[in-house]
């Protein structure tokens, strides 16, 4: 087998993408294990974007997690009509795309995910996923102390309203499978029981300082996979996801020994770490070198089941993406968005 050691060559093939570790899920379908994220966190421009795509598919990614929040569908839309250009299939290619809080009602719910199809050049997606679980609008790049007027808690009749539109996105076979993201324990509970179809996969933060083990085992004890967001501790997030409490996982001590060892940026045992735990991240680079080292990494040198059992007694709980301009009220703390008790927030 060709070695890529360090990764060092921008020139290189890359990986063959049947080499990739698959999720199966619970319809059957296959969906890579690493996907590249598309959001430039506010200052990656959405050019630039559409490059490490192409990069990223040259290289041998096919998973690609979108938003129409993200601002750059349009731009990902040609860089994935070139990719199929060049030879790729559509169905080698595993596209998401999230629904924005805004577009909750059910009568946006279609328009909203045929602009995505539109702008990302595509007649189906493979994933959709229902972005935040709260109708809540706020501009994209507004500062942490934002909120808005309209902002509503969760309430579960309006969610399912919002899910049976989802649910004939499927029927209709504008999407092959819908999801959610940003859940917790009780409210999926609730969406399980409710549901038609169910969610395929839920979009969560995942890292070594923030491993959510409750939820990881709830969702796959349901058959869900979990899709790790922020997998690298999001090194160049927005301010407003800032706190100071908030610790980097590729600045821990026991990932750069590990890292040391496989002579490797700590960044890639992450994501060694989050695919051979059973979560699908989905970093974002625009550094071509970056792309490629980050998929080389989850194919080839695994970690040890020491090195696991080490990553594993790293968990902080430490939550970075916290979602404070989702709050609803003004005295609220953004614990109030997680469930922190077990039971859903009350109104
Ligand atoms: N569902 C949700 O609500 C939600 C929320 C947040 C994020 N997401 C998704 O998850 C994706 C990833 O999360 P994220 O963008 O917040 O953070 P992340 O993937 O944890 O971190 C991305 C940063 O890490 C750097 N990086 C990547 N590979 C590296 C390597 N090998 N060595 C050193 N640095 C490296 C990148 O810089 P360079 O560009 O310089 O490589 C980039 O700035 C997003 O793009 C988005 O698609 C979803």
């Amino acid at each position: 087998m060709q070695t890529h050691e360090a990764a060092k060559d921008t020139t290189d093939p890359g990986i063959d993408p049947s080499q990739v570790p698959q999720r199966t899920l619970y319809t059957g379908a296959k969906m890579p294990a690493i996907g590249l994220g598309t959001f430039g966190s506010d200052h990656v421009p959405a050019g630039d974007v559409a490059a490490a795509v192409k990069s990223a598919a040259h290289y041998g990614y096919r998973h690609f997690d979108c938003a129409s929040v993200y601002g750059n569908e349009a731009e990902i839309g040609v860089a994935l009509a070139a990719v199929m250009a060049g030879g790729v299939k559509r169905e080698e290619l595993w596209i998401t795309s999230k629904l924005w809080n805004d577009k909750h009602d059910p009568g946006d719910v279609i328009a909203s995910c045929e602009k995505s199809l539109a702008d990302l050049r595509l007649d189906y997606l493979d994933m959709y996923l229902v972005h935040w679980p709260f109708p809540n609008f706020h501009p994209p790049g507004c500062d942490v102390t934002a909120r808005s007027k309209d902002a509503k808690p969760y309430i579960h009749a309006g969610y399912m309203k919002t899910w049976a539109a989802m649910e004939e996105l499927a029927k209709r076979g504008l999407v092959r499978h819908i999801g959610t993201s940003n859940m917790t324990v009780p409210k999926l509970k609730l969406v399980l029981r409710d549901a038609k179809i169910r969610p395929a996969v839920n979009e969560m933060e995942l890292h070594p300082h923030f491993q959510q083990p409750e939820l990881f085992e709830f969702v796959r004890a349901q058959g869900i996979e979990p899709i790790g967001y922020s997998p690298l501790g999001s090194p160049h997030r927005p301010e407003r996801d800032r706190t100071p409490e908030d610790t980097s996982p590729t600045e821990d001590p026991v990932i750069l020994r590990i890292a040391a060892r496989h002579q490797t940026h700590p960044a890639v045992i992450c994501l060694k770490w989050a695919v051979q735990r059973g979560q699908t991240p989905i970093p974002f680079s625009a550094n071509k070198r970056n792309i490629l080292s980050n998929l080389v990494g989850v194919v080839e040198d695994p970690l040890t089941a020491g090195e696991m059992t080490e990553i594993a007694g790293l968990d902080r709980n430490c939550r970075l993406i916290k979602g404070q301009v989702f709050l609803w009220k003004e005295e609220q703390g953004w614990e109030a968005l997680w469930d922190m008790g077990g039971e859903i927030t009350p109104a």
